[in-house]
């Protein structure tokens, strides 16, 4: 997975420690109900925990609304966590004596999907790429010089591109620009909310390959969110299923993605399967949405829509693993779990 890791020189506690390990993070938005209502909370990010060994790319994947891009963001410390630990690198993120969000910011950066409006339309590529080396202390001079060395690293000829502005650009164009803008502080983890998911294909790939090439040139670490399956599997070494607000399957790509254990990811694989007559469908596809993230009731949340749901599945919840190590496979289901009183259980 991590093969012939290089270490970065910032490196502190060797190739086993995680680069980041999330404990128990939680975000819940407050929503009212009516105006003397009580006051309810939707559950987009309900106790997250996982780990991102250090150059290992992790993919998350998941319906819409399941909290992917609430946990990118609570992950980079952009929108404050009610609850849980972030620690990066052995050292705590934010809290008395943590590291600051300042240099967190620097060690972690985010790449989102709308390059357009990502990018402030009035500042040249340039000064997009300058702005944030300055903003940390560094010499304009020496921030233009790494500009130029940044783009031409994600493939845009510096003296063609350095004087444009966003809206001459194409979209993968854009692209390239807001990775290279990720890129400009050296960060060790870049977060990636569906980066390529606005793109043609043709270009997407191109995109991808970039992305693969600038993790090993780089020794950079990510974190991939997309929609698209195959996107994921091409891109990850470990996944996670999210399913409202929770992680229901975590593992090895190849082993979620030809073993699946929970009925939720073995139906989004069905899903994408079906479109493709030359594969056999062994489960049933997704039907139907999810329920409400707000106040989610007790039980397994995937109950409402699971073809093996029995009693069990309404009145337990079914627990994840704790998934520390790199090469287990974890599901939270209690069809996956011998003494959980499921009738079709199994380990
Ligand atoms: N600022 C906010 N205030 C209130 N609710 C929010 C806020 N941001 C997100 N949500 C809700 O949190 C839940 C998770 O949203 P999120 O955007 O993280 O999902 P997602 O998995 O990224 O979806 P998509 O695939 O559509 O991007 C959704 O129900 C969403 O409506
Ligand atoms: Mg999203």
């Amino acid at each position: 997975m991590t093969g012939k890791m290089v270490l970065d020189p910032r490196d502190r506690g060797g190739a086993a420690q995680p680069l980041l390990i999330a404990r128990s993070l939680k975000k819940y938005f407050p929503v009212k109900r009516g105006l003397f209502g009580r006051s309810s909370y939707l559950h987009a990010v309900d106790d997250i925990s996982f780990s991102i060994g250090k150059c290992e790319t992790i993919g998350v994947v998941g319906e819409s609304g399941c909290g992917k891009s609430t946990l990118a963001r609570v992950l980079l410390d952009l929108l404050h966590r009610d609850s849980g630990e972030l620690i990066f690198d052995g050292e705590a993120v934010g809290g008395l004596g943590g590291l600051s969000h300042r240099d967190f910011c620097k060690s972690a950066q985010m790449v989102f999907q709308d390059s357009y409006a990502s990018l402030n339309p009035r500042l040249s590529i340039e000064e997009t790429l300058t702005f944030g080396p300055v903003f940390h202390g560094m010499k304009r001079g020496e921030a233009k010089d790494r500009a130029r060395g940044l783009l031409n690293m994600v493939g845009l000829e510096p003296r063609r591109y350095a004087g444009a502005y966003p809206h001459e650009l194409s979209g993968g164009q854009r692209q390239r620009v807001n990775i290279a803008r990720a890129l400009s502080l050296n960060p060790r983890l870049l977060v990636m909310d569906e980066p390529v998911s606005a793109l043609d294909k043709s270009v997407e790939a191109q995109v991808l390959n970039l992305l693969i090439d600038l993790r090993q040139r780089m020794a950079l670490t990510y974190l991939f969110i997309s929609h698209d399956l195959n996107v994921v599997r091409f891109m990850s070494d470990r996944v996670i299923v999210m399913y409202l607000g929770q992680i229901v399957e975590f593992g090895p790509a190849q082993s979620v993605f030809s073993q699946a254990k929970h009925p939720y990811t073995q139906g989004l694989l069905a899903s994408r399967l079906s479109n493709n007559p030359d594969e056999r469908i062994e489960s049933a596809p997704l039907n139907g949405d999810p329920p409400s993230p707000i106040d989610p009731a007790h039980g397994c949340r995937f109950a409402s829509r699971c073809p093996h749901v029995e009693d069990v599945c309404r009145t337990r919840t079914p627990s994840l693993p704790d998934m520390t190590s790199a090469e287990s496979h974890g599901v939270a289901c209690h069809l996956s779990d011998l003494g959980s009183g499921h009738s079709k259980a199994i380990q």
